[in-house]
């Protein structure tokens, strides 16, 4: 099943609570959280206050993607902020299976992510562990920014891997997916469409979303 995951990063901070409510009436299913800390992204963004705040006006799952470059320090302080996925980057961790393992520990959702540089096959030791893959078809930091082609390529290879290894985690893509690419990554296997600024743009979050997961169930039954 296609799910549609509005990434907050391009809301209206200032009315969050609305903005989530929107994106939810329109079809979002999961919340994504981005986390970035000036380090390993050019950017800054929000942390556990947010996720607090965020917690009380929402019961969807909130997928929180952490761009920094300790994950470990903070997998307890979004454990109980209320997170209940959390993918870390593959470039940062030095011990990814003990990582993923406390994220589960915390019992949250541990899932792995890889920049558009990174190969997918780097990721065959732990596939076994995570809930899903995040694939990033932009480099991390920012909103906005126009979809890398190759991420198809490694969606489907991420496929693949599954039905070879007989394992059941679900394929996330991040960045660039609007009207024009959604088809395309659904075609190619991925599951869970996360989507910022064709979500909330021009403040219409709940048509833009259901446009969205539209044009994704008409891809989904199209390939089925
Ligand atoms: C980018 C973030 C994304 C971002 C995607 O580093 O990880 O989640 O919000 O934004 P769009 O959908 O606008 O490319
Ligand atoms: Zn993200």
């Amino acid at each position: 099943m296609v799910e549609l995951l509005p990434s907050i990063l391009s809301a209206d901070f200032a009315h969050l609570a609305d903005e989530v409510k929107a994106a939810e009436r329109g079809g979002g299913t999961v919340i994504h959280f981005d986390v970035m800390d000036g380090h390993f992204v050019p950017n800054l963004t929000i942390g556990p206050p947010v996720l607090e705040s965020l917690r009380k006006v929402t019961r969807l799952p909130i997928d929180c993607h952490m761009m920094v470059e300790n994950p470990d320090d903070f997998v307890e302080a979004f454990a109980e902020g209320g997170a209940d996925w959390m993918s870390v980057h593959y470039e940062v961790c030095r011990n990814l299976h003990r990582t993923l393992q406390n994220i589960k520990h915390h019992g949250m959702e541990p899932a792995v992510v890889i920049n558009p540089a990174t190969a997918v096959d780097l990721l065959i030791p732990v596939l076994d562990m995570v809930h899903h893959v995040l694939v990033m078809s932009v480099n991390p930091g920012f909103g906005g920014q126009s979809f890398i082609p190759y991420s198809l390529v490694k969606i489907r290879r991420l496929k693949e891997l599954r039905e070879e290894l007989g394992l059941n985690y679900r394929i996330e893509v991040d960045g660039g997916v609007a009207h024009d690419t959604i088809g395309q990554v659904v075609e190619a296997g991925a599951d869970l469409l996360v989507a910022g600024s064709a979500v909330f743009s021009h403040g219409r979050a709940e048509q833009n979303a259901r446009e969205l997961l539209q044009a994704a169930q008409v891809a989904a039954a199209a390939s089925a």
